[in-house]
Formats: structure tokens, sequence, C-alpha cells
């Protein structure tokens, strides 16, 4: 009689522990194994059962631990080893998480997949920050874009969803941001409000808002070890701060 075979694929929200969702905190509770990415914050594992197996298979920039093949090789092997597996990804796995990929060659093995959603960055990091994606009268839209395709390149997106209203959200773009300013400044104008934050919903969260033409200041504050996202639009100037660096700014005051 052949086995049943099923991977749980579960997004672990942005950051902070209890935006995961209730669904996804009672998989880790019930998972034999979980086999978890870099993104995931890792008190999440807590919950975990006492016995359960927990693998790392995190990549993160110049620290490459287990390559896309090899990480479906240990799903393979997970299922057919245990009877409950997590995969936990950070955010959504939908989003920019190669969600899709793991599904495909988990189904063209004969392994069942169960989806359970996660809170992407994407959202969450301007929602924690007061920074609206839409804001009637302001934008009709907002993209998603990556800032650094697999050939290293920026999006060619970007200029489109330059040329809309939308807010543009860019996840993996700290390392490219002199080379989106520049791509965005061919279309929006200089005044334009942009923010990245860092470390979205942890305890050491920070942002960082200035004006695209000033884009270069903020270089210097980027912590590349840190997962950020960079927002572009009006909608940016809703955040708090934001009048007030404006009218420091206008008085000539630096920081
Ligand atoms: C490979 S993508 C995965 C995105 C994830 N699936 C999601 O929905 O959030 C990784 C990128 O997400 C963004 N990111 C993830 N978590 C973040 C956080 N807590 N704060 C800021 N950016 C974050 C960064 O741009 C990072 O480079």
């Amino acid at each position: 009689m052949e086995v049943y075979k099923k991977v749980t694929l579960v997004g672990a929200g942005p950051g902070d522990v209890d935006l995961i969702t209730v669904k996804g905190l009672k998989a880790i509770q019930t998972a034999d194994i979980i086999l978890y990415d870099a993104l995931v914050n890792t008190e999440l594992l807590k919950e975990a059962k006492a016995d359960a197996v927990l693998v790392n298979v995190g990549k993160r920039f110049n620290r490459r631990k287990y390559s896309q093949e090899e990480i479906h090789q240990l799903l393979v092997d997970a299922a057919n080893n245990y009877t409950t597996i997590v995969r936990l990804k950070g955010g959504d796995s939908f989003v920019f998480g190669r969600g899709a990929e793991e599904i495909s060659f988990l189904e063209n093995c004969g392994i069942d997949v169960e989806i359970i959603p996660g809170v992407s960055s994407a959202l969450a990091a301007p929602s924690n920050q007061g920074i609206p994606l839409t804001k009637r009268g302001v934008n009709e839209s907002f993209w998603v874009v990556t800032g650094t395709t697999s050939n290293g390149e920026i999006s060619k997106d970007l200029s489109l969803a330059a040329q809309s209203t939308a807010t543009i959200i860019i996840l993996m773009g700290m390392r490219n941001l002199s080379k989106i300013a520049t791509e965005i400044l061919q279309y929006k104008s200089g005044f334009t409000p942009f923010a990245i934050i860092q470390n979205a919903t942890m305890a050491d969260e920070k942002i960082f808002i200035d004006s695209l033409s000033n884009y270069k200041n903020s270089i210097e504050l980027i912590d590349y070890s840190a997962p950020g996202i960079i927002v572009i639009g009006d909608v940016v100037a809703e955040h708090p701060s934001y009048l007030e660096e404006e009218i420091q700014r206008a008085l000539g005051v630096t920081f």
C-alpha cells in the first residue's frame, strides 16, 4: 500500500513572532521536522515539539548553505522519513520565496503540499511604520518588485512602475539602491519621498526617509547584514516623521 506523504508550506510572517498566522503556529507545534529559512525568526522554533528535528536551510548573502536543488532533496527525504513535515519560510512563501518551485518538485515526486499563507514583509514593513500602501487620491496601486533579478540586475518592471501612480515596494534591493534610484529618477521627481525599512517588525527595526534626489545619503546608513525593503512614492510622506524632516531640511539642518 502506498503511504500518503505531505509537506506543509508555512509562511512565518515578517519577523515579529506574533505575526505568524494561528494556522501556521499550529503547524509548527505539531511538526516532526521543520526545515526553515534564514529570515525566519528562530524564536518561533521554541513552539516546536521537544523532539522535533529542526533544520536550518537558510541562505543569506555570502553565506550560502544549501542550494535550491539540495533543499528540494531534503524536503523529499523528510517526506519519506517523517509523518508531519513543515517547510517554514519568511513572510509569505509565494512572495519572492521560491514556494512555487518547491511545490512543483514535491508534487512531481508524488508528495502533496498544503499551503499556509504568511504576512509578507512587503506589506508588513510599511504598514508597521504607518505608511499606507494606497491612499485615496494619491495612488491607485502598489507594485512589489525585486531589486535584484537572477542575473544580478535591477528589474525592467521598475521603470514601468515608475511611470504610474503606484507605490513601489522593492525587496532584495539594498545593494542596488544606487541603480534603482537612478532608474526611477528618469520618470519621477527628485522630491518623491522614499523609505528604507530594515528588520521590519523586529525590536531593532529601523527606518530612514529622504527624497529620491538625496538617495546617496542613505547608502552609508544601510546595514547590509539586515533584511531591508525600499518603499518609493508619495504615500511615504504619510510617515509621522516625514513632515518634521522636511521642515528641518528646508531650514538647512543636517542630520
Ligand atoms: C527572498 S525575499 C523573501 C520575502 C518573503 N517571502 C516575504 O514575503 O517577506 C527576502 C527579502 O525580503 C525582504 N524582507 C524580509 N523580511 C524583512 C524584514 N523583516 N524587514 C525588511 N525586509 C524584509 C528583504 O528585502 C529581503 O531581502
